[in-house]
């Protein structure tokens, strides 16, 4: 297994460019079961998750292109792909799959929508909580589709097709909202989806729908209206530019004290990130071309947060703030309230001289003058990147294993972070 070694100390100064946002293009691959005709995805980042996600997809019998290295406009990276389900082949979503990424259950609804069929394994069991999907399955049952549990996995029937509904969901779940709008597109009549998560990712996947064909409406709101349509075709979307990146690379030169620009970042997609920044002492621009991230020997200053559904601030950059705020000039208190059991960096960043103490969801960091290297764990994705950030800063040598995590959802991290200035190098295993 892979390694990053990082030595720490050196100021990040240059350019970063901004990939395609692993949270847009699952779904918007996901999306080209809708269809018969080829979905053409742009800016579609190079990533582990991704290319699982193509076996699954290839597996329901959808025929993908990848179409070689685009440049790209903002001087983004990525892929083309060009996803043509002509026919589904099976409506299977095997446990082998689906239980290494949670994302692959949303083909539930797709499928259900397409082929009024659809057996697809429960994610089972994940390192940041329980994750149900209750939420996916009340969707698809006002939806008109009877499902049952069986060995496993979720069957659900809708052999006369899928029909317009009131969906009012209790909870804000990015998931089974892209559930809803992808089910609801194909059904008959008109569906209102409240309580709709408002992350830009959706707004990105209805975006792609409606050049499709979809009726949608109150796009980046917490209602959608949907009026469904009896068949999709074909078209071309640019996955958007990915602001967990964006937020985990501002925080790498945050802590760095550096001056890096973020080339493409997308600032209108970043909710509170940028007052949060702002508020630690991190100058943040926007330019033409993205953000720049400027810390030009101002300390920083601690901060209390809650992590909340878009706009507020994200949970999937709540351990990199942590690592960040591991050397601020103060207490700050960082509480987790999406996911129960999110704080499996704790104990490493701790391994790495920060003082952070946890009660319950809440984690207390007590900022220290000094990081120092050592040998480290990733645990998963967004706790990995926070190892990388203390890391940077740290004194000395830090060894990350487990790198695996950091390849689900960071393209070229090392590559990114070297060309800044970063002392990191990648240590292939056997
Ligand atoms: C997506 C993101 C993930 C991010 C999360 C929250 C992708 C591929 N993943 O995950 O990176 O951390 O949003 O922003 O886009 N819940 C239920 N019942 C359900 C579904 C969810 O109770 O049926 C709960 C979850 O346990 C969690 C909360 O709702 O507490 C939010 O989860 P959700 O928004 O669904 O996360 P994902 O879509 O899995």
């Amino acid at each position: 297994m892979d390694r990053i070694r990082i030595r720490g100390g050196n100021r990040l100064a240059g350019t970063i460019n901004i990939s395609g946002a692993k949270n847009a293009a699952l779904p918007l691959m996901i999306v080209s079961l809708l269809t018969p005709e080829t979905l053409t995805l742009t800016n579609v980042p190079r990533l582990a998750d991704v290319r699982l996600l193509q076996r699954i997809l290839q597996n329901h019998g959808v025929d993908i292109m990848i179409a070689g290295k685009r440049p790209g406009q903002n001087g983004q990276q990525g892929d083309t792909k060009q996803l043509s389900a002509k026919t589904i082949a099976d409506t299977t979503a095997p446990y082998e799959l689906v239980s290494k990424m949670r994302a692959s259950f949303w083909v539930l609804g797709p499928l259900l929508a397409r082929c009024g069929e659809a057996k697809v394994s429960l994610p089972g069991g994940c390192a940041i909580g329980t994750r149900p999907v209750d939420l996916h399955l009340m969707a698809m049952e006002k939806l008109g589709a009877s499902i049952a549990i069986e060995g496993g996995y979720v069957v659900a029937t809708a052999p006369k097709g899928l029909r317009g509904a009131h969906i009012k969901f209790d909870k804000v779940s990015v998931g089974a909202t892209h559930a809803a709008l992808m089910a609801s597109v194909l059904a008959r009549g008109d569906t209102i989806i409240e309580n709709a998560a408002r992350e830009p990712e959706v707004g990105d996947v209805a975006q792609c729908l409606i050049k499709m064909g979809a009726r949608i409406e109150g796009l980046h709101s917490a209602t959608l209206k949907v009026s469904g349509v009896s068949s999709l075709s074909g078209a071309e979307h640019e996955v958007i530019a990915d602001r967990i990146e964006t937020g985990t690379y501002a925080m790498c030169a945050g802590m760095t004290g550096g001056d890096v620009l973020l080339k493409g970042a997308r600032p209108d997609t970043l909710g509170e990130v940028i007052a949060v920044m702002r508020r630690i002492g991190i100058g943040v621009d926007e330019t033409n071309e993205g953000l720049r991230i400027l810390r030009n020997g101002q300390a920083l200053e601690p901060i209390r947060i809650d992590t909340e559904p878009y706009p507020g601030f994200p949970t999937d950059c709540q351990a990199q703030l942590m690592a960040l705020m591991s050397m601020a000039r103060g207490t700050s208190t960082i509480r987790e309230t999406i996911f129960e059991n999110r704080f499996m960096h704790v104990q490493e960043l701790v391994r790495l001289g920060a003082d952070i103490h946890l009660h319950g969801d809440t984690a207390e960091v007590h900022g220290v003058a000094k990081l120092t290297g050592a040998p480290v764990m990733a645990t998963d994705l967004r706790a990995s990147v926070s190892l990388v950030i203390a890391a940077l800063a740290a004194e000395g040598e830090t060894m990350i294993s487990r790198v695996y995590h950091l390849d689900r959802g960071f393209e070229t991290l090392e590559e990114k972070l070297a060309a800044c200035g970063a002392d990191v190098t990648r240590i292939a295993g056997n």
